[in-house]
């Protein structure tokens, strides 16, 4: 058996078009469109890509995008001053701030200071807390866009075994909370748990999300499963997720590729998140 391979560009494509029509009916209504502001603190080369990936995505959809690039010197209070001030501003919907920020920085500290209405990646303590309490307010992206590409593939949910690999706020807990929500059994699995690969092989649906490169193979995936492979790692033969995607497409009944599985959802649900954000705003 070969496994059904997602194709998350073309699910990501789908719902970058939605919001764009979306987009066009906010400003019609309101008169102004949304926007979002992205901060990056130094020159981390990575980051400057997926940033100006964001930009790009904005611009096709009529979002509109402002960007602060700040010095790798900047301090905690120039960075809270900045945040506070994004978070006043009444022309501003979405506040990204990116991920790592250099290490004199206090990250939870600045995503703590981000106005929740306009937290577009999803991790303010408030946000968070709404998710576990099982009323989300704005929802981490890539969480997001795992459970868009389950919906898109009408996979069953309700009493199915979820397992996902990896706890970090931006992705498993927060993932792990919205299958819950979708009533599978959820268990979360990380580098402490003691048979990796056993308990994965129990999973209808496996989450991959834990950033360490093909660390999942045969005995890990449960013949017939659906397996979300949220890993980007860089390999010495190019960019690979953290499931041995030859090894697993034998036994998956479907599973997202790296690249173009998931990666392309988190841009996507960034733009319904600001959306999102905009509308809740003009509500008031
Ligand atoms: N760094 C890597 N991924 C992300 C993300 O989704 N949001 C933010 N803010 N930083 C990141």
């Amino acid at each position: 058996m070969s496994a059904r391979v997602i194709d998350g560009k073309a699910i990501a494509a789908a719902v970058r078009e939605r919001v764009r029509g979306e987009v066009v009916a906010y400003e019609a209504e309101e008169g102004r469109v949304p926007t979002l502001a992205t901060v990056i603190v130094g020159e981390d080369p990575a980051s400057e890509i997926y940033v100006a990936n964001k930009h790009r995505a904005c611009e096709e959809v009529g979002v509109r995008s402002v960007h602060h690039g700040l010095a790798a010197g900047t301090t905690q209070n120039e960075l809270l001053e900045l945040v506070g001030q994004l978070g006043l501003d009444p022309d501003i919907d979405g506040i990204l701030v990116q991920l790592p920020v250099p290490a004199q920085i206090d990250a939870d500290a600045i995503v703590a200071a981000i106005d929740p209405g306009k937290d577009v990646d999803g991790l303010t303590p408030l946000n968070a807390g709404l998710l576990a309490h099982g009323t989300p307010g704005l929802v981490p992206c890539t969480p997001a866009g795992v459970m868009e590409i389950l919906r898109h593939e009408a996979v069953e949910l309700e009493g199915a075994e979820a397992v996902v690999v990896g706890r970090s706020k931006l992705v498993g807990v927060p993932v792990a909370r919205l299958l819950l929500a979708a009533d599978a059994t959820v268990t979360i699995c990380h580098s402490r748990t003691v048979d990796l690969a056993a308990t994965c092989a129990r999973a209808d649906v496996l989450v991959a999300a834990v950033g360490v490169p093909r660390l999942l193979g045969a005995d890990a995936i449960k013949p017939g499963a659906v397996v979300i492979d949220v890993g980007m790692n860089r390999s010495e033969d190019g960019l690979c997720g953290d499931v041995d995607f030859e090894a697993a497409s034998g036994l998956a009944w479907a599973i997202t590729p790296v690249p173009g599985g998931v990666g392309p959802m988190t841009i996507a649900m960034l733009l319904v998140n600001t959306l999102e954000a905009a509308r809740r705003r003009s509500r008031g």
